[in-house]
């Protein structure tokens, strides 16, 4: 078993998607091990996504992360990283396979309702971003 860090997005918690979303999750076979409402402060946005500090979108997308409020979760499971990536499908949903989240709820480019670590290593620290390993069960 290994854990992923995922966010369903201020798009997709604004439409009530929510409880959608993770079921997805579940019937994947993945486990929510941890789970929080937030709404993220701009500084937290930008300390989140600090790997993409240079790209033009920069602004647009700490802007739009701290919107509203989000759903921060810890899942757990076999290969969960690449597994809830899988899930969400292709960054814009426009390029997204069929049936994976993305493609079927997603708005846009930046209205994409979901996030996935990228990789163990940052799964590791994005986790530790939000949640303390007390609040991992
Ligand atoms: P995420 O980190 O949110 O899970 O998305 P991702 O790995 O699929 O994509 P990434 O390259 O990490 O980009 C992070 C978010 O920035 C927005 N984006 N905008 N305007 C653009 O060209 C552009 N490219 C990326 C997207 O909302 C993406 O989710
Ligand atoms: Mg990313």
């Amino acid at each position: 078993m290994s854990l992923t860090f995922a966010i369903i997005k201020p798009d997709a918690v604004e439409r009530k998607l929510t409880g959608e979303i993770l079921k997805r999750a579940e019937a994947a076979g993945l486990t929510v091990v941890a789970l929080r409402r937030l709404h993220m402060t701009l500084a937290q946005a930008e300390g989140f996504y600090i790997e993409h500090k240079e790209r033009p979108f920069f602004g647009d997308l700490t802007g739009y992360m701290s919107s509203g409020p989000s759903v921060v979760a810890v899942l757990s499971g076999a290969n969960a990283q690449p597994a809830w990536r899988t899930l969400m499908g292709a960054t814009n949903p426009a390029d997204a396979d069929e049936g994976t989240i993305r493609k079927e709820l997603a708005v846009d480019l930046e209205k994409n309702s979901v996030h996935g670590s990228d990789s163990e290593t940052s799964a590791a620290r994005e986790i530790s971003y939000f949640f303390s390993e007390l609040d991992i069960v």
